[in-house]
């Protein structure tokens, strides 16, 4: 029954023999006949995905194992080495033989408590493997789903190696191995550089990168569209990427301070390594494969969960008109958390952030993690009483941990600091880990103070735990300066966003802040990992003026369109409430766009040019577009195809003007309606870094 699936194929070693031949149909016609070897003879394992399109093959003809992918018969990922290093067993790669295989399927469906996508698709083929070197045996999965391949590495407790032994691993072997890389074109960002996964995303060949996270994404020389990430990071060092030579990608995990990549035991599985295949850009978009890799929901019923829309003090310590710290422009008091509050309950929002309410913002907060108390509040604000009022007014206050890194200490605070907001109803915490990269401080068990990267094994732990811990207490996490996030909210549906990249806070004051493009790059790299708090919806786009190095870069249009585009199930109203005042019809977007998806479907896009984005309100009723440009103004024809048939729709269009632009002009915009079916197209008129957001409101 597998057969068409998996076929198997044997031959004797030869060194000679041409790997990319693997494909010829006399290989392939072989019967899948016995799975068990003795080793002696080099074997290949193909794997293809349901629609057949991909086809994965396994084999040891080399004298270690190496996997190749074809996409539509042709080579998309070149013959590329497997194996894991370890500190007492040295190298498991050279020398590894297939010892058997067992293949398997599946088709189904599963429900998402809250996501771009209620009901999400699985349908795969899987192909388990086990490797030996003749001492120890090594488990290889692979998934094959019509998006993209899926694998992992389990090293099981077995004779020569009792459950819980424990083990180092120095270094991962796995390699993607990219033909023509310098005709090949990447867009990425640095690894282990000091900011964390903050940095303006670059587009280069792909013979150009050095070390770069994943999100890895890159097109070929023939068009197809792939991305290189990881799925479930639990308990490991993170995966980054290093160009060796040219098109040789190797992973490299992000070390511990002490150079260990991961401290594990006998048992372990390491983190899905995946690659999502498509022919275009916009196939990426389309993709589930990382949420099929991870766990089903572990907490059991999740209702507490709730997505929603926010405001907050916030910007105006961004922009330097308040202060975190105590003084006279102390953001965080009580007044103004009610007057915040008035203003979310007059137009619907949920929840109100507050940065700054905790003492320990005093002086140089970056470097001085240690004196955060996450109990005690300024004696401005009154926790109380600012969460009675929003009770009344059916507002919650949003909590907010920032840490700057000194983890050891959060941790210790942190069941007391989950218990208080508790106590007084908030159901969601901001947390953040500002530090420069590699200075996450970690006391260790000697009272040694370590310095450890955000993506390393030991926050890998702390970031989960905070998540895990705060689910005792109904909470919901959306983390600032995170782990890159592999889908573990299905697993864990309490971590409800995360930041993870630049955000709308560098058009406050980073050199440069995001460029038009920025948010044309994101949906393509970053979000492929999962939803982000990117904190859109400025509307007083210049401060400081147009001509000033800090402003935003786009148009007001495009600030709306961020809500479809750069999905997450919390998304702020980041601007002061008096800016929205000067634009309430547009601000009406905002109030109308849900957080929380029945379907979506990414309809157009070339990576960091443009995207168009349609989603289906969870309700079933009304769909939403995002559509939005780099800096080059562009018309986009979509066909509303993707409406129901048998209804009419009121098209409420929020466009940029006819001479929109982002850096003269980025005020001009036109609302209007218009009444459309399923049959329709509309064409977009997009300014230079502007967009369009529409409303389909069934009728
Ligand atoms: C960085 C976060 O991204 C930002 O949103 C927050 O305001 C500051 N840290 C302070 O916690
Ligand atoms: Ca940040």
């Amino acid at each position: 029954m597998f057969s068409n699936l998996l076929t198997h194929t044997r031959h004797i070693n030869s060194p000679t023999r041409n790997r990319h031949n693997l494909f010829t149909p006399s290989l392939l016609a072989l019967s899948i006949g016995s799975l068990l070897s003795t080793g002696a003879t080099a074997q290949t394992l193909n794997l293809s995905s349901p629609d057949k399109q991909i086809v994965l093959s396994l084999s040891d003809d080399t004298g270690r194992p190496e996997y190749q992918i074809h996409f539509h018969g042709k080579t998309v990922i070149e013959p590329s080495r497997l194996g894991l290093v370890f500190a007492s067993l040295g190298e498991l790669g050279q020398g590894l033989r297939i010892k058997s295989s067992h293949p398997a399927s599946a088709n189904k469906k599963w429900q998402q408590p809250w996501g771009e996508q209620e009901w999400v698709k699985d349908q795969h083929n899987q192909l388990s493997v086990v490797l030996t070197d003749g001492k120890i045996d090594l488990n290889l999965e692979f998934k094959a789903f019509d998006d993209g391949i899926g694998f992992r590495y389990h090293l099981a407790a077995q004779n020569a190696l009792p459950a819980n032994t424990p083990l180092a691993i120095t270094d991962e072997l796995t390699e993607f191995n990219i033909g023509q890389s310098d005709k090949a074109t990447a867009w990425w960002i640095p690894s282990r550089g000091w900011n964390r996964y903050e940095y303006l995303y670059r587009t280069s060949a792909l013979s150009q990168v050095d070390r770069a996270h994943t999100p890895f994404t890159f097109k070929l020389v023939d068009g197809t569209h792939l991305s290189i990430h990881e799925a479930a990071l639990v308990n490991f060092a993170s995966m980054t990427l290093d160009q060796q030579r040219d098109g040789k990608l190797k992973a490299d995990l992000t070390p511990w301070s002490d150079g260990i990549r991961v401290k594990t035991q006998a048992g372990f599985y390491t983190p899905w390594r995946t690659i999502q295949i498509a022919d275009k850009a916009t196939g990426l978009l389309n993709s589930h494969l990382i949420l099929n890799l991870n766990e089903p929901n572990k907490l059991g019923d999740v209702s507490w969960v709730k997505p929603g829309k926010y405001v907050g003090i916030w910007w105006g310590m961004h922009l330097n008109e308040n202060t975190w710290g105590s003084g006279p422009t102390h953001g965080a008091t009580t007044s103004e958390t009610k007057r915040y509050m008035d203003f979310a309950a007059k137009y619907q929002f949920d929840g109100v952030l507050v940065e700054g309410w905790n003492q320990g913002w005093d002086g140089d907060w970056f470097h001085n993690g240690d004196q955060f108390s996450f109990t005690k509040a300024y004696d401005d604000f009154d926790l109380p009483a600012i969460t009675a009022y929003g009770a009344k007014k059916g507002v919650r206050l949003i909590g907010h941990h920032e840490t700057a890194g000194s983890v050891t200490h959060y941790r210790k605070q942190m069941n007391d600091a989950f218990a208080l907001y508790e106590k007084h109803g908030v159901t969601q915490v901001k947390t953040g880990y500002v530090a420069d990269g590699g200075q996450i401080k970690r006391i260790d068990e000697n009272g040694i103070t370590r310095h450890e990267w955000h993506d390393g094994q030991f926050m890998v732990g702390e970031y989960l735990h905070s998540v895990t811990e705060a689910a005792k207490h109904h909470i919901s996490i959306n983390t600032h300066e995170p782990i890159k996030d592999t889908g573990l909210r299905r697993t864990y549906p309490n971590w409800i966003s995360r930041e993870g990249a630049r955000g709308q806070e560098y058009n406050a004051w980073g050199s440069p802040p995001n460029s038009p493009e920025h948010t044309a790059m994101l949906p393509f790299t970053r979000m492929l990992a999962g939803p982000m708090d990117f904190t859109p919806g400025i509307f007083d786009l210049a401060p400081k003026g147009l001509d000033a190095e800090n402003r935003v870069q786009t148009t007001l249009m495009k600030q709306l369109a961020l809500y479809v585009v750069l999905y997450s199930p919390i998304q702020m109203a980041a601007d002061l409430p008096r800016n929205y005042q000067k634009h309430l019809d547009a601000f009406q977007f905002i109030r109308d766009v849900p957080t929380d998806w029945y379907q979506s479907i990414a309809l157009a896009g070339e990576v960091g040019d443009y995207v168009v984005f349609a989603r289906q309100a969870k309700d079933q009723q009304d769909w939403y577009l995002g559509a939005l440009t780099d800096e080059n103004a562009r018309q986009v024809k979509v066909k509303l195809d993707f409406l129901d048939p048998n209804k009419r729709y009121q098209a409420q269009i929020y466009r940029d003007g006819a001479k929109a632009d982002w850096k003269t002009n980025p005020y001009d915009y036109v609302i209007e309606t218009k009444e459309v079916s399923a049959k329709n197209s509309l064409t977009l008129a997009l300014a230079s870094s502007g967009g369009t957001a529409i409303r389909f409101k069934a009728l």
